[in-house]
């Protein structure tokens, strides 16, 4: 069976999430698309809480939210128990943001990012796993 992803975004993440979301479903992920569905300016902290809780409820192993910087769907994200997301630009801060902190949440800057290292980020969050070990006592502080 697929595992599934959630994904969200918002005005400023919203070209972005169309090219994950395509993404996400060439890797073979069953892709949730919790919106935003246009253009239109909407606010972050919405779909930051819609993804939360299917991340939490377990409907999603993982998620991904995308904003105009990635800051804004952080610190929201971060707000909602269980959730431990990470704004990650790069190949690096993505695999250690699984491997160090196991990181159930990939936050993205839309406008920060190029597309190539936008997918790059996606990829290697999704096949890193956790390391544990001495990480897992940290981890295990944050709740
Ligand atoms: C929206 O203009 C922008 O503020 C938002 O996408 C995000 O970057 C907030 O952190």
């Amino acid at each position: 069976m697929p595992e599934t992803v959630a994904i969200a975004a918002d005005h400023g993440g919203f070209d972005l999430k169309a090219v994950l979301l395509h993404e996400l479903r060439a890797l073979g992920y069953d892709a949730i698309d919790l919106g935003t569905a246009t253009m239109d300016a909407v606010d972050y902290p919405d779909f930051a809480a819609a993804l939360a809780r299917a991340v939490a409820d377990g409907k999603a192993r993982q998620g991904v939210l995308i904003c105009g910087t990635g800051i804004g769907m952080s610190i929201a994200a971060n707000r909602h128990s269980g959730i431990r997301a990470a704004l990650c630009h790069d190949n690096t801060t993505a695999r250690l943001a699984r491997q160090h902190n196991d990181a159930n949440v990939l936050v993205l800057g839309g406008r920060i990012l190029g597309v190539e290292a936008a997918k790059d980020c996606l990829r290697t969050f999704l096949a890193t796993d956790f390391e544990g070990g001495r990480h897992a006592r940290r981890v295990a502080k944050l709740s």
